[in-house]
């Protein structure tokens, strides 16, 4: 399998068990948006792994001493819509100060260009970590598209959080934003005709909100 530098596969067994329930096709719509939140949450922790820490001194009800707190740039989650919303409180769980930004963005069906319709980030986003959540990273257009409006705005980091990746996402974005990690719980085959991911899970906004 080709491997590429910008991404990581998280493929710890809680992860992988929760990804092949989504990718039945039998999953209903509550389930399936449960577990897109819960494999959010289990990929934050690798997600923000590299956050800097700093020692600080903590009474106990015993002794005094030194612990360990995040230092330095906060996190903006950065969900782009639709499908990006369902990954949002997952990371929440973990990382309850961050900010939310969101990216209206919607994949032409005949062009399979991003179109984009909604963009409102948090006013000290160039202050902040960014992480960009959508659990399909298929041709990466949208993606970049959405790497592309944040990168006006920060010169921070970003890195985006994702669940299934197609090599063609993956491959572009080394190409367009090099600077860009991306963490995955999968890397499929390819991409369809229709640009769907081989395997994939199908529609992932569809399954999450129960639109078709
Ligand atoms: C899906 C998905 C990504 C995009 C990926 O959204 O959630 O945003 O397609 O495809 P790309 O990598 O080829 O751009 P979609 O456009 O279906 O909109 P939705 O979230 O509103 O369903
Ligand atoms: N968007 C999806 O929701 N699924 C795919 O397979 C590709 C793009």
């Amino acid at each position: 399998m080709e491997t590429f530098s910008n991404l990581t596969v998280l493929d710890h067994p809680l992860i992988q068990h929760k990804l092949s329930i989504l990718r039945d096709k039998n999953t209903g719509v509550k389930q399936f948006r449960e577990i897109v939140g819960e494999i959010a949450m289990l990929m934050t922790f690798e997600t923000t792994r590299d956050m800097p820490l700093e020692d600080i001194q903590v009474e106990t009800p015993v002794a005094v001493t030194t612990c360990r707190q995040i230092a330095g740039k906060k996190v903006a989650i950065v969900p782009i819509l639709r499908a990006g919303l369902g990954m949002v409180d997952g990371v929440l769980q973990i990382v309850p100060s961050a900010k939310v930004g969101h990216i209206g963005l919607y994949r032409d069906p005949d062009t399979l260009n991003p179109v984009e319709y909604y963009c409102k980030m948090p006013t000290d986003i160039d202050s902040r970590e960014v992480i960009i959540v959508d659990p399909m990273l298929a041709t990466g257009g949208s993606a970049s598209a959405a790497i592309g409006f944040i990168k006006q705005r920060t010169q921070g980091t970003i890195k985006l959080m994702c669940v299934i990746a197609a090599p063609e996402g993956v491959r572009r974005l080394a190409e367009e934003h090099p600077d860009v990690h991306i963490f995955t719980a999968a890397l499929d085959e390819k991409l369809n005709d229709h640009g769907y991911i081989v395997p994939g899970l199908g529609d992932a906004g569809d399954r999450i909100f129960g639109t078709k």
